[in-house]
């Protein structure tokens, strides 16, 4: 029988990728699926903690198997910053723009430019908890270069590239990404876990 999850998010972009790994195997559902208009609490400190915390919300209100995720910029000459808070890292507006731009301010001159994106994924299902997580290496550029993705692809290089994830486009990107790896493991989990319970 197919199962059915949900995926704490409303972001198209996200919905997309994610059910394009999952396949055909799981019924993906978005919080408009079912019904949820409410923001969703993310106050913990940690990516693990909002992924937890999210899929904690959808289950105890709405019953439901879930997973959510969160992601955040790690970047090593600054102590890991953006990380959770990659989103509102130049203030309450959420601009990308602003963002990137606060992230080449606080590294210029700098040559030690290494930085990861991280994954985290709760898993609620059947009543317990599980946690994956994906990550990609890469550096930091000098300028922002090119136009797709969002968020700070302009300016992040994966390692064995030399284009930026926003050169590279969706289709590389969502190949290699750290959410398409963390994807990957909650996948292959999902396969293990169905044909155990079966
Ligand atoms: P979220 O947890 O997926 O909402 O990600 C939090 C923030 O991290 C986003 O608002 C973006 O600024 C950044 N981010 C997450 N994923 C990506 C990505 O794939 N590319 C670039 N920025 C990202």
């Amino acid at each position: 029988m197919k199962r059915t999850l949900v995926f704490a998010t409303n972001n198209l972009h996200k919905l997309e990728e994610v059910s394009q790994i999952l396949g055909d195997q799981i019924e993906l559902r978005s919080l408009k699926d079912i019904g949820c208009e409410e923001d969703i609490p993310e106050t913990a400190d940690t990516l693990e903690g909002n992924a937890l915390q999210k899929a904690h919300y959808i289950h105890s209100r709405y019953g439901t198997d879930c997973f959510a995720d969160d992601t955040g910029l790690e970047i090593e000459a600054l102590n890991g910053d953006p990380g959770v808070y990659s989103a509102r890292y130049a203030g309450k507006g959420r601009d990308p723009q602003d963002n990137m731009n606060k992230v080449l301010r606080k590294l210029e001159g700098k040559t030690r430019r290494n930085a990861r994106f991280r994954t985290a994924i709760s898993l609620i299902l059947d009543g317990k908890e599980y946690l994956f997580e994906g990550i990609i290496q890469g550096v930091i550029t000098t300028e922002k270069r090119g136009e797709a993705g969002f968020g700070y692809d302009p300016i992040f290089l994966p390692d064995g590239y030399d284009q930026t994830f926003a050169e590279l486009g969706n289709e590389i990107k969502n190949h290699i990404s750290h959410r398409a790896l963390a994807v990957q493991k909650l996948c292959d989990f999902l396969k293990t876990y169905t044909k155990q319970v079966e």
